[in-house]
């Protein structure tokens, strides 16, 4: 039978990547959104679609009914949606805190519940959570969203064997820059925060949308992230992680590095872009 799988945040990027590279493998594809509109033309080539904001347990419950109805199974479950909530920890709102992991934490759990049930009566069953090398290495100006993907990989590597008696694979894709919308994205919520007049350098680094991600230096397409997730989801063993692009591969190194070194390396950098401000 076919194996079915359920992607969230289909409307862009990777997500909408992820559900062209299932159908292209022949998979049952259920690509979601928050607004249909935006996944038409993955209906057009094939999909099932539904509307699902994760932060909305209705609808995450109403998405997983359906296909378990329509299909009898699903096979894998990519927690993909997400944004990045930047700026300096302190500017932050507790109610933007709240959001961020309201979307990149709270979100994927609600969807695992749903999910994981029925996996574990047909004793098998993937799921793919896409973090961030974000979620492994903390950067200046990146707090909040390295705080809510470093809970993701936390809850991720405690739930993978919790379900492995059960034939539950648990995988963390953990792509470098991607060159999406996700950098615009991030850039309204800096361009949204009242700022203080206490990290002005961190700032000009911010407010330089390609040194927050997307199509930087070293960005790869969403096509390779979606190919590391369908890979991941056809393996019978897949890895616990698979960072994506060398930039995630280079960077990951730095968790091995004393935080203390880490630390005058990152205030250094800082202090160069004090001198010589980006763009000039
Ligand atoms: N791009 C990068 O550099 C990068 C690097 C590492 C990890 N990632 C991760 O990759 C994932 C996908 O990001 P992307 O790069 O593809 O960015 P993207 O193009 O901005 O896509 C993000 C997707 O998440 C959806 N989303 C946001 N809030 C949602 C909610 N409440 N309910 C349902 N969907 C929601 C968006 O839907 P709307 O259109 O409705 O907002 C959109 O479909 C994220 O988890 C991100 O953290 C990205």
């Amino acid at each position: 039978m076919t194996e079915t799988v359920l992607i969230t945040g289909c409307s862009s990027g990777i997500g909408r990547e992820t559900a062209h590279c299932f159908l292209e493998d022949g998979w049952e594809v259920y690509a979601t959104a928050r607004n249909p509109a935006d996944i038409q033309s993955l209906g057009d080539a094939g999909a099932n679609v539904a509307t699902l904001d994760v932060t909305d347990e209705d609808d995450a419950e109403r998405v997983v009914e359906r296909i378990v109805d329509e299909e009898g199974r699903i096979d894998c479950l990519v927690n993909n949606a997400g944004y990045a909530q930047l700026g300096p920890v302190e500017d932050v709102t507790t109610e933007s805190v709240e959001s961020q992991f309201e979307v990149n934490v709270f979100g994927p759990h609600r969807l695992l519940r749903e999910v994981l049930p029925h996996m574990r009566d047909r004793r098998t069953g993937t799921v793919v959570n896409v973090s961030s090398v974000s979620g492994r290495l903390a950067t200046p100006g990146m707090g909040v969203y390295n705080g809510s993907k470093f809970a993701m990989e936390g809850i991720s590597d405690a739930l993978r064997p919790e379900v492995s008696e059960y034939g539950i694979d648990v995988v963390l894709v953990e792509p470098g820059p991607v060159d999406t919308a996700f950098a615009e994205r991030a850039s309204d919520e800096v361009e949204g925060l009242e700022r203080s007049d206490a990290y002005e350098t961190l700032y000009s680094v911010l407010d330089d949308t390609e040194a927050v991600g997307g199509g930087g230096p070293g960005a790869v397409a969403p096509r390779r992230v979606a190919e590391t997730i369908l890979d991941a989801a056809n393996l019978t063993d897949p890895a616990a992680r698979y960072p994506v692009g060398q930039v995630a591969k280079v960077a990951m190194l730095g968790r091995f590095v004393p935080a203390k070194l880490r630390d005058k390396f990152y205030r250094l950098a800082l202090s160069l872009v004090a001198k010589n401000p980006l763009g000039d």
